[in-house]
């Protein structure tokens, strides 16, 4: 729940109802916990300490046993994530290609660190070892999308076609 900032009526937060049809579709199933994590990620985009302490009560979890679940497994975030991921190649065949400048050029355009997002959300970056792209390289991905044979000068037109 949260305050309507015109009126300061209390509106509820479509993802708590979300999240209710998440605990339905897996209530009283065996291996239920990964699933639920993945749904509430999906729909909050990390996993904020109040929904993983929801998520322990609804499975009837400790929340230490939830909590070492979502710090065993890369794919769950418990800081909240940009909405375009940035990651940056610096396996071996990027490196020599200059993948270290991609990256501090990257860095020093979006102002973040490695695994850090920007504080409107835009942009979360990422260093990775390799893509799979090793041919393109230095190679940089967004969401879904490969961007390689990259030189610094590209990055900013391409980080820019991200909303
Ligand atoms: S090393 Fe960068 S894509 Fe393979």
């Amino acid at each position: 729940m949260s305050s309507c900032c015109q009126c300061g009526n209390v509106v509820p937060d479509p993802r708590q109802q979300q999240l209710a049809e998440v605990f339905k579709k897996y209530a009283g199933q065996k291996g239920a916990l990964i699933p639920v994590l993945q749904g509430a990620q999906d729909i909050y985009s990390y996993l904020p300490a109040e929904v993983l302490k929801q998520i322990a009560d609804a499975l009837n979890l400790p929340f230490s046993k939830v909590y070492g679940v979502v710090t065993f497994y890369a794919q769950f975030h418990l800081k909240p994530r940009g909405r375009n991921i940035v990651r940056v190649c610096l396996g071996t065949a990027c490196h020599v290609r200059g993948g270290a400048k991609i990256f501090e050029t990257i860095r020093n355009e979006l102002q973040i660190g490695d695994g850090e997002t920007t504080a409107d959300l835009r942009y979360t970056l990422e260093s990775v070892a390799c893509i799979g792209a090793c041919g393109l390289a230095p190679v940089i991905m967004v969401n879904a999308d490969t961007h390689g044979r990259l030189t610094p000068d590209k990055l900013k037109a391409i980080l820019a076609q991200y909303e």
